[in-house]
C-alpha cells in the first residue's frame, strides 16, 4: 500500500515537470530574443554583426557600425516595418509592440 501511494506521487510530480518545462517555450515565443532569432538572426546573426552568409551577400552590416548608432528608434522601426533595400518588411508580421521590443533588443546587441 505504501509502495503504491508512492509511485502515485512521483507519477504526479513527474507530470508536473514536464508540464513545466513544455509551458517555457510556449512563453519564450513573445520574448523579443525568441521573435529576432527566428525571424532576423539568419540575415543578421545571433549577435547582430550581420556575419552569415545571407547577411554578407545582401550586405546586412553590423547593428554596431556608428550609421545605425546614428537612426533613432523610429528609423530603426521604420526599417523593420517597411523594410529596407533588400530587408524584408514585417509590418504585417509583426504588432507594434513587437517591432518596438525589437529595436530594444538590437539596441542591446550592438553594445
Ligand atoms: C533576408 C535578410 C534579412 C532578414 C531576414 C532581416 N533583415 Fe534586417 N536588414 C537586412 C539588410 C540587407 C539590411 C540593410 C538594408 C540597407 O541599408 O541596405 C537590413 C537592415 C535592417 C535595419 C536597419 C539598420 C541597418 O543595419 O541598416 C534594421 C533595424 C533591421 N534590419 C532589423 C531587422 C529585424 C528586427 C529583423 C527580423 C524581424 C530583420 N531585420 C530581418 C536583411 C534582413
Amino acid at each position: 500500500m505504501q509502495d503504491k501511494m508512492r509511485r502515485i506521487r512521483k507519477i504526479i510530480l513527474t507530470g508536473t515537470l514536464i508540464a513545466g518545462f513544455m509551458n517555457t517555450p510556449v512563453r519564450a515565443d513573445n520574448t523579443a530574443e525568441a521573435t529576432y532569432k527566428a525571424k532576423c538572426a539568419t540575415c543578421h546573426g545571433a549577435d547582430g554583426k550581420g556575419e552569415t552568409a545571407a547577411g554578407k551577400s545582401m550586405n546586412a552590416g553590423s547593428f554596431a557600425r556608428p550609421a545605425v548608432a546614428k537612426m533613432s528608434d523610429e528609423d530603426l522601426s521604420s526599417a523593420i516595418e517597411k523594410g529596407k533595400n533588400k530587408m524584408p518588411a514585417y509590418g504585417k508580421s509583426l504588432k507594434p509592440d513587437q517591432i518596438k521590443d525589437l529595436v530594444a533588443y538590437i539596441r542591446n546587441l550592438a553594445k
